[in-house]
């Protein structure tokens, strides 16, 4: 049984910044109260030319760089979201024909802020059943179009960013040992965005009452994600047959600075264990765990060999945990520029959607 490694990741997010004395002109809050409460000082913002998709094409380049893969050789796709950039079509189908992912299938998946262990887990599992080699997994979030900004119980927290994993399979042994994932639907009315789907069509109406918010319960979501946190951190370890003390890194959800420290008591771990980011991103939902897990590569914290744990929970209720040991990227003499096949991929997209108009004209004819 092939294994599944993690041979290449990627960030990006927007330049933008939004500070806490930003929000403090926009709703009655203060710097203080914020860092106090959660450990945020700042957040990036997209730009109005930013969408999901940029985001997750921008950190899927670097991905594919630092995996020296060319896109070409992908086989799946998995884009994790609460804010696609549509209803539909999925966000990952975008980000295949911008990268020039000729051969590979594409799909969304929406687990809120677990997402992207959930992604991780999907696309490590197909890789060890043998039915595919190589997988981009991509956690991309613009937030900040959802956010209520008069709203101080929400729109302190979130932040937009994108993350991405390459993901191969090999024979030597390490990359992914082990994955939990769970959910408690009676906990959905607890952080929710409800417009625009089935149930709450857009409409005048669903504008006015405020539905295409996100709306909380901050102190419920609280108490679920300081239980959650910990105890699925040890069914991971367990399943991958570690202890806490062989763990070298813990990157958890970047969600509140203090959730993350009383995971750091119940797992008896020292804080300097975990990854902390939360000061400058916010919550980026999906994208924290990549976005953090590549900071702690470039700060040299994540080294080739590290038994690691990625921890996520967020709305659903969703959450869950991956151990892994950390590979980096894989020796190889060819180098790859994902990067020119962009051209490529937009002219091969122009010709396709040309041909499609060409083939409408004379099916058109023969009717
Ligand atoms: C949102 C959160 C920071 C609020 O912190 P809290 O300590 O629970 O604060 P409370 O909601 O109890 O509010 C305490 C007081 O501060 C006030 N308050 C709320 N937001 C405020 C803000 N941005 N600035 C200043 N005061 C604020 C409240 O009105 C309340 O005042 P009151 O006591 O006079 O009624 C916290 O609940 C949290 O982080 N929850 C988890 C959120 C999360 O992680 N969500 C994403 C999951 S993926």
């Amino acid at each position: 049984m092939p294994y599944a490694h993690i041979t290449g990741w990627g960030v990006s997010v927007p330049e933008p910044v939004l500070t806490n004395d930003d929000i403090a002109k926009m709703v009655d809050t203060n710097d203080e109260w914020i860092r106090e409460r959660t450990g945020i000082r700042e957040r990036r913002i997209a730009r109005e030319d930013q969408y999901t998709s940029t985001l997750a094409i921008e950190a899927s380049l670097k991905a594919l760089q630092v995996a020296n893969l060319a896109p070409t050789e992908l086989d799946l796709i998995i884009v994790s979201s609460s804010t696609p950039e549509h209803i539909f079509p999925a966000t990952a189908c975008i980000v295949q024909d911008a990268i020039g992912a000729t051969k590979a299938g594409a799909f969304d998946l929406l687990a809120a802020c677990t997402g992207f262990i959930y992604a991780v887990n999907m696309a490590g599992q197909s890789i060890r059943s043998g039915s595919i080699k190589n997988a981009l997994v991509i956690g991309s979030e613009t937030l900040s179009r959802f956010v209520d900004w008069k709203d101080r119980n929400t729109c302190i927290l979130f932040g937009d960013g994108a993350g991405a994993f390459v993901m191969q399979a090999s024979d030597q042994p390490g990359g992914l040992l082990s994955a939990v994932m769970r959910s408690d639907g009676s906990g959905a009315d607890l952080l929710t965005l409800l417009g625009g789907g089935a149930r709450y069509p857009a409409s005048e109406a669903t504008v006015h009452e405020g539905k295409h918010y996100i709306r909380m319960e901050g102190k419920a979501v609280f108490r679920f994600a300081t239980r959650a946190v910990g105890s699925v951190t040890r069914e991971a370890l367990d399943l991958a047959g570690l202890k806490v003390e062989d763990v070298d890194l813990i990157v958890p959800h970047q969600a509140n600075y203090r959730i993350i420290e009383t995971a750091a008591k119940y797992l008896k771990m020292p804080l300097e264990k975990f990854v902390v980011n939360v000061d400058r991103y916010g919550n980026t939902s999906t994208a924290s765990i990549p976005i953090a897990a590549v900071e702690a590569v470039e700060k040299g914290k994540l080294k080739a060999g590290d038994k690691v744990v990625f921890v996520g929970f967020g709305a659903g209720l969703t959450w869950g945990a991956l151990a892994a040991e950390w590979t980096g990227p894989v020796p190889t003499k060819k180098h790859v520029h994902p990067e020119q096949y962009r051209f490529f991929a937009r002219l091969r997209s122009l010709a396709r959607r040309a041909l499609r108009f060409i083939e409408g004209l004379f099916s058109r004819r023969e009717l």
